[in-house]
């Protein structure tokens, strides 16, 4: 056996991932007599089905069934919160690619093929394609959602400045690595075994459960890890899972169901693209006096999870700004598209954005620096530090953290180079921005910030650990492998966490809203805590101390008289029969709202950070590069610095890729043109920018958290509107001096940027 020096450092399935050996679903050795399922897609996006024309398809080779409505035993819908989704929209289609029913056949490939054969007649409908013709329409997927504070119209109407504005912002593809995928496994007497790449188990195993018609602990859920989620796995994991076993259940043979990459962008929902209106007033200073913002989101077919992602977006429009007079108008636009859903920020980008782009055309409206007048606007300490929807803030940290990066960075000086640079140019022009974030931590669907964990420590003094939470790639397990290695004092290399499974830890909420350490790893500290006190008792008995004065560090025990050895310890304490395995439960403090009105305490703290980012563009083809980027995170105390630097990182680049090259395209068929890898453009490595700094703030969370941390998952992704506000700086110094405001829609693709600079 090789002695594994990686462990403890790098991420837990590094070695394995590197060399090829981590497992995902479809590596899975497959069970004698598995079939496989492939969708059948609408090729209309509004209508009512005729018929599905299956006769072909039945004849084609290795097909063994077609499965749709009439197939299913329990509710024909799934078991969404708003349940307003068919299981198989084979009576009516409401997007392209909408899953009509499944072909089963011996082999994927023969599945796909007959899939191709079937050619359902349908009488189509008009579809709503745009945002804005469905709130014309008054079409919602949900209610509108209304939040003001103060007298926003007043305010306008009496300021000084009044600037008004629209803005598009583009969905988002999530491009995990690993596209969905599900494999049922029928178990003795009406049991379900069910792998799902899924942010969430216990939501897959309720969807399934309900499907089949059978209760919930008949139903059980493993994930070992996804190939990246990014939200896309939040809910969507359940439909293939909820696929897959009706047909499992109809043939009674395993099913698993993969979906080809082209078909995963036709059925899954993306990120929600928003369309905004806005009416700024101001002063002379640039300070905000009041803002009245229509946010019209785009929800594609269904509720999902909207709700919460437009109301994270209401909650967000402040980013770190006080706004007193504020009102915001959240509609929930239905459309003829794939059901859009969690995306990494979920809403918060959404919300920010346009804030950010405001203040931009404010500053340069009044010729000030942009990052003069966002610090101007910022939230105070112990005055102006009451959001819209009423939370005193207790944490903030913005005004430090800005300004030791702008320091750092050199943003002043820098600022005034670029001007001196851009007079000198003709074609390129750089632009500079330097943009905050605060992002609020929790659920805001508070029921969902609960957790379970299990710590099991076995006679030879290893450790198994199970929690609640699943790991895509972020990190999880390792941070858990960390603070549990922490609170019993040994190494992480005795650690070990096993796969996610509804089994071992019941009614997990998903890995989402960036709190899986916050949540997970304290119920695993708690349990931790609990064999750690079994084991002091014990100990402070062998050697006449106080368990109080019990030390647990570095694989040893130490009392005031002795020093022992963990495993020597454990073994012993397991022939006296102390307890060597616990359960910890963790719920977050202090948060409640009304979710009528949205107002309240929805989140327990606020993770802060800033990011500046320098620009160029190439005004003759819209072109740019992003040439440097300095970013200072607040990760509070870091449980891994190389983990948090790299969701960082990730997070910030994969924001870059929203605001930039990532392009949904819907032709007036309502048909997602940009399907693939050729037509939608994630970055790449070569988009890095050559110079890309990341720091970690210094300071500890006030709040008491896991190990004094700060959740870092989403925060970071916003990090990349200082692309865009540099990009729209870069755009203003293009244009003629007189024109103030830039209107520039995302992404900044080449033909908008140079829209933008001609018009
Ligand atoms: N990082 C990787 N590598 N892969 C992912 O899928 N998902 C992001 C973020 N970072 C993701 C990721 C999203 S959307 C969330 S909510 C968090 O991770 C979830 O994990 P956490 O709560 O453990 O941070
Ligand atoms: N974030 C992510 N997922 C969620 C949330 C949230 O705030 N609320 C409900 N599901
Ligand atoms: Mo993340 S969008 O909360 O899965």
């Amino acid at each position: 056996m090789t002695v594994n020096t990686t462990h403890g450092t790098h991420h837990e399935s590094a070695t394995t991932q590197i060399n090829g050996s981590a497992r995902y679903i479809d590596d899975l050795p497959e069970i004698q007599g598995t079939l496989h399922a492939a969708p059948i897609l609408s090729p209309v996006a509004h209508g009512q089905v005729l018929r599905l024309n299956t006769e072909q398809a039945l004849t084609s080779v290795g097909v063994h069934a077609i499965i749709s409505s009439a197939d299913i035993v329990g509710d024909t819908k799934f078991a969404s919160f708003s349940h307003d989704e068919y299981i198989f929209a084979d009576t009516q289609v409401n997007h392209v690619g909408h899953v009509m029913g499944l072909v089963i056949a011996d082999r994927h490939k023969h599945a796909r093929m007959a899939a191709s054969l079937v050619q359902p007649s349908i009488q189509s409908f008009a579809a709503v394609l745009d945002v804005r013709q469905a709130y014309a329409q008054q079409h919602w997927v949900l209610p509108p959602v209304h939040v003001q504070r103060g007298n926003a119209d007043q305010a306008i109407a009496t300021a000084t400045h009044v600037l008004q504005g629209s803005l598009d912002v583009g969905g988002q593809e999530h491009f995990y690595l690993e596209g969905q995928i599900a494999y049922a496994i029928p178990q003795d007497d009406g049991q379900w075994l069910i792998h799902s790449s899924t942010q969430h188990p216990g939501e897959v195993q309720h969807w399934v459960a309900h499907a089949l018609g059978v209760p919930l602990h008949a139903v059980r859920v493993v994930c070992r890890r996804m190939g990246g989620g990014f939200g896309g796995k939040e809910t969507q994991a359940g439909h293939l899972a909820v696929w897959a076993a009706i047909a499992a259940h109809k043939l009674k043979r395993p099913v698993k169901m993969r979906l080809d990459r082209d078909d995963d962008f036709m059925i899954t929902g993306k990120r929600h693209p928003f369309s905004y209106d806005y009416t700024v007033g101001f002063d002379d200073t640039g300070r905000i006096l009041g803002l009245h913002v229509v946010q019209l989101a785009d929800c594609g077919h269904s509720a999902d999870l909207s709700g919460p992602v437009a109301d994270r977006a209401v909650f967000h429009t402040d980013n770190a700004y006080f706004l007193e007079h504020i009102r915001i108008d959240s509609y929930r636009c239905k459309t003829h598209k794939q059901s859009h859903t969690a995306f990494r920020g979920f809403g918060g980008p959404q919300g920010m954005i346009v804030t950010e782009v405001l203040l931009g055309d404010i500053a340069r409206h009044l010729r000030l620096d942009p990052l003069a007048v966002r610090e101007r606007n910022f939230y105070g300490t112990t005055e102006r530090n009451t959001t819209h929807y009423g939370t005193t803030i207790t944490d903030n940290i913005v005004h430090a953290l800005v300004k030791q990066l702008a320091n750092d960075c050199s943003y002043s000086q820098r600022r005034s180079e670029i001007a001196t640079w851009n007079q000198a140019q003709t074609t390129l022009k750089r632009g500079i921005a330097l943009t905050p974030v605060k992002f609020g931590i929790s659920f805001t669907a508070t029921q969902f910030n609960q957790a379970g964990a299990l710590v099991h420590v076995y006679t030879d003094g290893s450790v198994l650990v199970n929690h609640g939470g699943t790991e895509m790639g972020q990190g999880l397990h390792t941070k858990v492998a960390r603070i549990v290695a922490h609170t019993l004092g040994i190494n992480t290399d005795r650690i070990l966490v096993g796969a996610s499974d509804t089994e071992k830890i019941p009614n997990a909420s998903a890995t989402a809203a960036s709190s899986g350490t916050d949540l997970n790893g304290r119920a695993a500290e708690f349990a931790a805590r609990q064999v750690r006190d079994n084991l002091a008792q014990f100990v402070a008995q062998l050697d006449a101390c106080q368990p109080n004065e019990v030390r647990f560090d570095n694989g040893h025990i130490h009392t005031p008289s002795q020093v022992h050895s963990f495993e020597k310890i454990v073994s012993q304490a397991y022939s006296q029969r102390v307890q060597l395995w616990s359960d910890g439960f963790y719920r977050t403090p202090k948060i409640h709202y009304d979710k009528t009105t949205l107002s309240g305490t929805p989140f327990y703290y606020f993770a802060y950070g800033a990011a500046c980012t320098e620009v160029a563009i190439d005004t003759l083809t819209g072109e740019h590069k992003v040439l440097r980027v300095d970013i200072l995170h607040d990760v509070g105390n870091s449980i891994h610095p190389s983990i948090d630097i790299g969701q960082i990182e990730g997070g910030f680049i994969q924001g870059m890729g929203w605001l930039t090259t990532e392009e949904l395209v819907w032709d007036k068929q309502g048909v997602l043109r940009t399907h693939a890898p050729s037509t939608y453009k994630i970055p790449t490595v070569g988009d890095i920018p050559a110079h890309f700094s990341v720091q970690l703030w210094h300071e500890a969370n006030r709040e008491d958290n896991v190990m004094g941390s700060k959740a870092v998952g989403e925060p970071p992704f916003m990090l990349a509107l200082s692309v865009f506000e540099a990009l729209r700086d870069a755009v203003a110094h293009a244009r003629n001096e007189q024109q103030t405001t830039v209107q520039l829609n995302a992404p900044a693709t080449p033909e908008r940027v140079l829209q933008a600079i001609h018009t």
